[in-house]
């Protein structure tokens, strides 16, 4: 098995300067949907056909596995086929598929291919509501498919077919060659059609058999920006039917959005309007709050993430307690029961267990012990301008409201360090360091009045 998939549209009706097949769902280019779910029937090979915006669609998704086809000009999908087929071997049997349809499930294109077997064409169709946009598909008294005539060539009486074309075939690549050398564009568009080949197949006397989706959303293409919108609801609808059943508890699972892989333990909980992005793990009895963003983050058992928090490039031990409105950068490293709080910003950090930063702090390029204590306030001036520095803290240590500490700089086991301190040089450990004016009181001072004019 041989795959083609047609990638070289330009996608007016997105109205973006980005190919279509480029346009994210869930995070991820259209393509590398369809990418996915043919890689895993583990085809011979992969060709993909580009010409609008070619260059930046090869750029984003290129991969050892794939063979690429240009299409210049794009004289429709049938004139796309026939610039991948000196790509593919001889004997194949070529599955088409087109870029822009992102659903397509692997399942579906397993039924496919039985059901094309060696010599057989084997067509994806679909029975729709509305049918408005697809090419239908004809048959004849005996229920034979005989063509398919796309919408804008379509009579009247033929519109009222609503069984359709996805687009979606196997063929065998010897008699698609010769077929696809026969198709012409006398029609509509002035395009060679694709979907001539089956009413060329049908005359030569060549099975034709039909296979419907698991679900008819895999075979829903996306040429608007409203159908990529709805498209992206019922992807994201599924990943919530698919944790609902693993035991996940969303409380509302349309307001949940995962644009890569979330992997959960047990009586993990999620509040509403959470956004998941690169690869999430959270731990058995993990909560997250409503409205938080977590990318590529790895929250230990019991850890709570308080609403409102945006996470990145992190990992957590145990039962911590984060948020409300806190900022991890990559690089957070949390040991368990740390406690961080509102407006705390954390980068490239290690905080070692029962270690707390309750409320509005910077702590980066840090390395701070168990137990201590970041009062308010506090930020680690990590950067000269020039270079990045370390602020190592050691076990134990106090570290009072609106302390700046100027990296490089080391602050002792159990040390107290007085609020307001800059501290520009390493505080001893177990001692008080303070740098701050000496207080004054001036007995004698008058507030000014008002003068009368
Ligand atoms: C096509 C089918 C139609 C089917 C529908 C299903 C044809 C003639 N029509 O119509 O029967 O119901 O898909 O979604 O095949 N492409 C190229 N080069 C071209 C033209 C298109 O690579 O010269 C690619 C596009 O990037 C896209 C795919 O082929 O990925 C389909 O093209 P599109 O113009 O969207 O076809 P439809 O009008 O939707
Ligand atoms: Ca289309």
């Amino acid at each position: 098995m041989e795959v083609v998939i047609l990638a070289a549209g330009q996608g007016k009706r997105m109205r973006s300067d980005l190919p279509k097949v480029l346009q994210p769902l869930a995070g991820r280019p259209l393509l590398a949907h369809v990418l996915a779910s043919v890689r895993s029937i583990k085809p011979a090979r992969i060709c993909v056909v580009v010409g609008h915006g070619g260059e930046m669609v090869r750029a984003r998704v290129d991969a050892p596995d794939l063979v690429w086809a240009e299409q210049k000009p794009q004289l429709g999908t049938g004139h796309a086929v026939l610039q991948a087929l000196p790509h593919l071997s001889g004997n194949a049997r070529v599955l088409v598929l087109y870029g822009d349809v992102p659903l397509i499930g692997a399942q579906t294109l397993s039924h496919l291919m039985e059901a094309a077997g060696q010599d057989r064409l084997a067509l994806l169709t679909v029975e729709l509501a509305d049918p408005t946009g697809y090419g239908r598909i004809l048959r004849d008294g005996a229920g034979r498919v005989t063509r398919i005539v796309e919408e804008k060539d379509a009579t009247h009486d033929e519109r009222h077919v609503r069984e359709v074309n996805t687009g979606i075939l196997v063929a065998p690549a010897g008699k698609l060659r010769d077929w696809l050398g026969r198709v012409g564009n006398h029609n509509a568009q002035g395009e060679y059609y694709l979907t001539d080949v089956i009413g060329l197949a049908a005359s030569d006397g060549v099975e034709i058999v039909t296979v419907r989706p698991g679900e008819v959303s895999e075979t829903l293409g996306v040429n608007s920006k409203a159908q990529l919108a709805s498209l992206e609801r019922v992807y994201q609808a599924a990943v919530a039917r698919g944790l609902l059943e693993a035991g996940v508890t969303l409380i509302d699972p349309a307001r949940l959005d995962v644009r890569g892989e979330l992997l959960c333990g047990r009586d993990v909980e999620i509040d509403i309007n959470c956004v998941f992005e690169g690869r999430v793990e959270l731990g058995d009895g993990v909560v997250v709050g409503a409205h938080c963003v977590l990318r590529d983050v790895r929250l230990g058992k019991g850890t709570r993430v308080a609403p409102f928090s945006h996470l990145e490039g992190a990992q957590t031990g145990e039962a911590c307690a984060i948020g409300p409105f806190a900022r991890f950068r990559p690089g957070t490293v949390l040991a368990n029961d740390v406690h961080v709080g509102n407006f705390v910003e954390i980068k490239n950090s290690h905080l070692a267990e029962d270690a707390k930063a309750g409320h509005l702090a910077y702590i980066g390029d840090a390395d701070v012990g168990a137990r201590v204590n970041i009062g308010a306030g506090t930020i680690t001036c990590n950067y000269d301008g020039a270079n990045k520095h370390r602020t190592v803290i050691g076990d134990d240590a106090f570290i009072g409201s609106d302390t700046q500490l100027v990296a490089p700089v080391r602050v002792g086991q159990g040390a107290t360090v007085g609020a307001g301190t800059t501290l520009t040089s390493d505080a001893p450990a177990e001692q008080l360091t303070v740098s701050r004016a000496k207080q004054k009181s001036y007995p004698n001072w008058k507030r000014p009045v008002k003068k009368n004019s």
